[in-house]
């Protein structure tokens, strides 16, 4: 088989580059290693930032999300018992977030692709790629028992954290960065009408919840645990009475509900340089994790391959490599942006364990800070709706 971008991996970042080229007539093929049932069904992300939702706009896949996606004006921050709205639209002039799953993100995507009738291969796993320096790179994969090749101009390695994208650049070529926390979230997906109308991020000494949403019919509530943490000691009982002592605020309470999925994350920061290895360019989780405090997983491996996007439709029109000569640092530079927040968010809103008093005073101080500046509020806002120049 032959492609011009052979792109490795179905999640939000293979998807929507898939969905840009084709919009641009540029030909693909998405392989994903998991079934279709799979990819829908996995529960991530829920907050995109407006860029994005722009994005998924223009490329034509947003009429459900413009629906049925819960556009939201700010968010709370509690600590000391009390809640503190940060007005995000205010202090950004006027720009949103839109509460939709990721679920519902990948969905949309696949139903499109499908409807285009274009090459998206469930089960079929990427399990090398080579040629990268030449101008006919190839991915071998797996498909049906069959050990296949993939013959490319470009290969787009969306596969996710754990694919074989980044693993196949040469020794030598990558910088990595990282940092491990010693904790992670215990997430559950419940069917109860959210009892609060914006995502609120609770910090208490018994350690951090957050408070989201789906639908309105569907609360997504997270847990500060072990990052190891042993689902079965959590049964549904123990999970309600810890959320509910980690948000309490005088004259609210908490609506229970059947939980219908349960889940332990682990939180990591990390980045690889660069993001391109010959004709190999990485994207999204591929390249780059972040801890989901600031929400912006899945917004950057959108922003990544809306760069990519540009780049390949600028040089399949005019064979002008430009902007994929750039791609690796333009990327790099929003990158760390987000590292930086998602950071600062995760070491504010959580103590961790053997933490002292010191540890928290200071969070408590950052936080009154944070909830009183302007200046301080604002910072926080204009990185949670996306920065459109970094
Ligand atoms: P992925 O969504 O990981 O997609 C990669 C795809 O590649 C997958 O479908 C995988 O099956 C496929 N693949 C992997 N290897 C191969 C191979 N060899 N061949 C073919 N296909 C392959 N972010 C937030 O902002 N908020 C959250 O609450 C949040 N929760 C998360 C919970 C979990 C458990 C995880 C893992 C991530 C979470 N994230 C969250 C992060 C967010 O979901 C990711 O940033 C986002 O999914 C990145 O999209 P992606 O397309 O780059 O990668
Ligand atoms: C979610 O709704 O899943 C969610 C919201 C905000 C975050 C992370 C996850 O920071």
């Amino acid at each position: 088989m032959r492609t011009q971008v052979g792109i490795i991996g179905a999640g939000p970042a293979g998807l929507t580059l898939g969905r840009l080229l084709e919009n641009a007539g540029v030909e693909t093929v998405v392989l994903e290693a998991r079934s279709r049932e799979y990819c829908e069904a996995r529960i991530r992300a829920g907050v995109l930032e407006q860029g994005v939702v722009d994005l998924f706009d223009e490329a034509g896949v947003g009429e459900r999300m413009r629906r049925e996606g819960l556009v939201h004006h700010g968010i709370s921050l509690q600590f000391d018992g009390e809640r503190h709205r940060i007005p995000m639209s205010d202090l950004t002039g006027g720009r949103t977030i839109v509460v939709y799953g990721q679920t519902e993100v990948t969905k949309d995507l696949i139903a499109a692709r499908v409807a285009s009738g274009l090459p998206l291969l469930f089960e079929a796993e990427g399990v090398g790629v080579e040629a990268l320096e030449t101008a006919r790179p190839a991915i071998r994969y797996r498909h049906g028992g069959v050990e296949q090749t993939l013959e490319c101009d470009v290969i787009a390695a969306c596969d996710g954290f754990h694919g074989i994208g980044r693993q196949s650049m040469p020794a030598g070529v990558l910088r990595e960065f990282s940092r491990e926390y010693p904790y992670g979230w215990l997430g559950i997906l419940a069917a109860v009408a959210p009892s609060v109308d914006e995502v609120v991020y609770s910090h208490t000494e018994r350690g951090f919840a957050l408070l989201s949403m789906r639908s309105p019919t569907r609360s997504r509530y997270y847990l500060q645990c072990a990052s190891n943490e042993d689902l079965a000691a959590w049964p549904d009982e123990r999970i309600w009475e810890e959320l509910r002592s980690r948000t309490a605020v005088d004259g609210w309470t908490l609506a229970e509900g059947p939980v219908l999925e349960k889940g332990v994350t682990g939180m990591r920061s990390y980045v690889c340089e660069p993001l391109r290895h010959g004709r190999l360019f990485l994207a999204g989780d591929a390249a780059h994790i972040v801890p989901p405090t600031g929400a912006k997983g899945l917004n950057l491996a959108i922003q990544d391959v809306r760069l990519l996007g540009e780049a390949l439709v600028r040089w399949y029109e005019s064979r002008d490599d430009s902007l994929l000569e750039a791609y690796s640092d333009a990327c790099l530079r929003r990158v760390w942006r987000c590292e930086h927040f998602s950071w600062w968010m995760t070491t504010m809103l959580h103590l961790p364990p053997g933490a002292d008093p010191f540890d928290l005073q200071l969070q408590r101080s950052q936080l009154r800070y944070v909830t009183t500046s302007q200046a301080q509020a604002r910072a926080l806002a204009e990185n949670y709706v996306g920065l459109e120049r970094v």
